[in-house]
């Protein structure tokens, strides 16, 4: 059995992140690594905040801090947030780790020895105000093209014309808005990724069978354009040093990797901080071969998550320095691309605060309502939108009319009329044989739909399972049959309450909180979270008559209108662009 090496991108250590950043990348992930521990796999999920690079500078000098005291804060921030959604990282690091700076100076040497790294002279857009040099897109100025007066260096927004800063008028430093503006020279370390285009095209031929046409799709589309040599270092305080032993005036004279050349090699830095938190976290008293998982690795199967404006780094870039190190690292094997999140049709916005952010989001309702309603609607192949009144009504109907509704009148009925144990009596008849055919049959659908990521279709399967407990209910009327004739009441109930764990174990991935309290219903001896099989589940007999069980409280509350009007109101509805 393969071992599976899970992945989603790591979120940028500034700022808070939005229900699109959570759903193209962490929640998926998260969803699939329980699937798998459920089905009994190895797994390991890691992800990390990406804290290198200019915007987190930028965001620590605002706050007042120094960078390193502003990361540490905001990572306990975001890892407290990510808690709250119930996402079971194997490990959660920080890409300004001491590991990722040993693995990345690591790799950047691998690559000069073999061929792929030259130095070279540049010319760089500096402010002397500000004291730095300033990367394309924080010089403003005037398109030379449109006129448009707020152009970035790297293209104009206008006119979508992609620029350099130097064709700008009037250029002015984005930051303090200076226009001092200098051209200096400055030497950096290009990665020669042109020399690596053909292994990485047939890499992806190889490889890209089975990737979704999402990231396919964009990873030809980066190749057809040709795989460019681009500088991996920058002038700045905060980021991996460039190793001295191997570049020594470059080392003095403070260049650091470009964040886009140390964050993904973070996937294997976070896992070596795992191995090497150890100690601490590893009671259970399991080793932690953190190499074993990407090196000479071939039983591990590596799957990755992310928004598709990442796909070209992980489909292209990334393989290319993999390819270009000459060592048996792990390769990507899956690549799980999502499209965007819309708020009514516009873009959620981080730096304009526009939609509904994951802090946020916890404060008015509890993690599986998110959790569900976004997994249930994950742009997979087209965009969609959030809206609040899509939010609720999905809420409203799925889980608490369907799933909540179900389990609440089933156990407070019998727990009525037969006390608090499962009903004996009777015998399963036709009803129940065709009710765990149904069964069955989604339980295949749904493990399709997980074992090929997705997302919409498994949750309509999981929606559909919930639903055949409900016309089953429907079809048997047990508040009718309990009238004349206990035992049939009984066997419909004692069905349900076998549905209700069911729903316990493979609602898991989605809803975790709420699966634990289903679960929680009925003390067995010895249950557990595994998965059912389709053909166990035919029987829907694992909760015997007469064990125990006790009526949870309700699970999901109703979104009213006025809770509705509320968010609407707080959250600003409709404001498009
Ligand atoms: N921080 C990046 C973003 O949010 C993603 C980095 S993914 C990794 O777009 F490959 F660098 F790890
Ligand atoms: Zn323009």
């Amino acid at each position: 059995m393969a071992r599976h090496l899970v992945t989603s991108a790591l979120p940028y250590i500034n700022g808070i992140k939005h229900l699109g950043n959570m759903v193209g990348s962490m929640l998926p992930a998260d969803v699939y690594a329980r699937y798998l521990r459920q089905r009994g796999h190895e797994v390991l999920y890691i992800c990390a905040t990406d804290e290198h690079g200019t915007p987190a500078e930028l965001a620590a000098a605002k706050a007042g801090q120094p960078v390193a005291e502003f990361c540490a804060q905001a990572y306990e921030t975001q890892k407290e947030i990510y808690d709250g959604f119930g996402l079971t990282f194997d490990y959660f690091g920080r890409s300004s780790s001491p590991q990722n700076a040993e693995i990345t100076q690591h790799f950047a040497r691998r690559l000069q020895e073999n061929g792929f790294i030259e130095e070279r002279d540049v010319r760089q857009v500096y402010s002397p105000v500000d004291g730095r040099f300033l990367p394309d897109r924080y010089v403003e100025g005037t398109c030379p093209h449109c006129g448009y007066d707020k152009a970035r260096g790297d293209q104009c927004e206008n006119c979508t014309r992609v620029l350099d800063p130097t064709d700008l008028i009037n250029p002015r430093s984005a930051i303090s808005g200076s226009t001092e503006i200098e051209v200096r020279e400055t030497t950096h370390l290009f990665l020669l990724q042109s020399k690596l285009q053909g292994e990485v095209e047939a890499w992806i031929d190889e490889n890209s069978k089975e990737w979704p046409l999402l990231s396919t799709s964009i990873a030809r589309k980066w190749l057809a354009e040709g795989l460019h040599d681009r500088a991996i270092t920058r002038d700045l305080e905060w980021g991996v040093p460039v190793p001295a032993d191997t570049w020594p005036e470059l080392a003095a004279a403070g260049k650091v990797f470009y964040v886009w050349f140390d964050a993904p090699i973070e996937y294997i830095g976070a896992t070596k901080e795992w191995a090497d938190a150890a100690p601490a976290q590893g009671a259970d008293g399991e080793t932690r071969d953190w190499k074993s998982w990407w090196y000479e690795a071939v039983d591990v199967r590596y799957t990755q998550f992310m928004a598709k404006d990442n796909v070209p780094f992980h489909t292209v870039m990334f393989p290319a320095t993999q390819l270009g190190v000459r060592e048996p690292w792990t390769m990507v094997d899956y690549v799980k691309g999502f499209s965007w999140l819309t708020y009514y049709g516009g873009k959620f916005s981080t730096s304009q605060q526009r939609g509904v952010f994951t802090d946020a989001a916890l404060e008015i309702l509890p993690a599986d309502y998110w959790r569900y309603f976004l997994i249930a609607n994950a742009p997979e192949s087209d965009d969609s939108s959030f809206t609040w009144e899509h939010f609720a009504g999905t809420v409203n109907k799925d889980l608490a009319d369907t799933l909540g509704n179900f389990v609440n009148r089933v156990l407070t009925f019998s727990a009525k009329r037969f006390g608090e144990t499962v009903p004996a009596g009777g015998e399963p008849g036709e009803a129940e044989e065709k009710l765990g055919a149904e069964v069955a049959r989604l339980l295949v659908e749904l493990e399709e739909h997980m074992e090929t990521l997705q997302y919409r279709k498994a949750t309509n399967a999981l929606r559909a399972l919930w639903s055949a407990g409900n016309a089953y209910l429907v079809e048997k009327e047990p508040w009718k049959q309990v009238k004349t004739d206990q035992d049939a009441a009984a066997v419909t109930l004692r069905t349900a309450m076998n549905l209700i764990h069911l729903y316990a174990v493979v609602s898991e991935p989605f809803i975790p909180a709420s699966a634990a309290t289903l679960r929680g219903v009925f003390a067995l001896d010895a249950d557990t979270a595994t998965w059912i099989t389709p053909e166990a589940a035919t029987s829907l007999d694992a909760v015997p008559a007469g064990a125990s069980f006790s009526v949870p409280p309700v699970l999901f509350a109703k979104i009213s209108d006025e809770d509705l009007e509320g968010f609407r109101e707080r959250f600003g509805a409709g404001s498009v662009d």
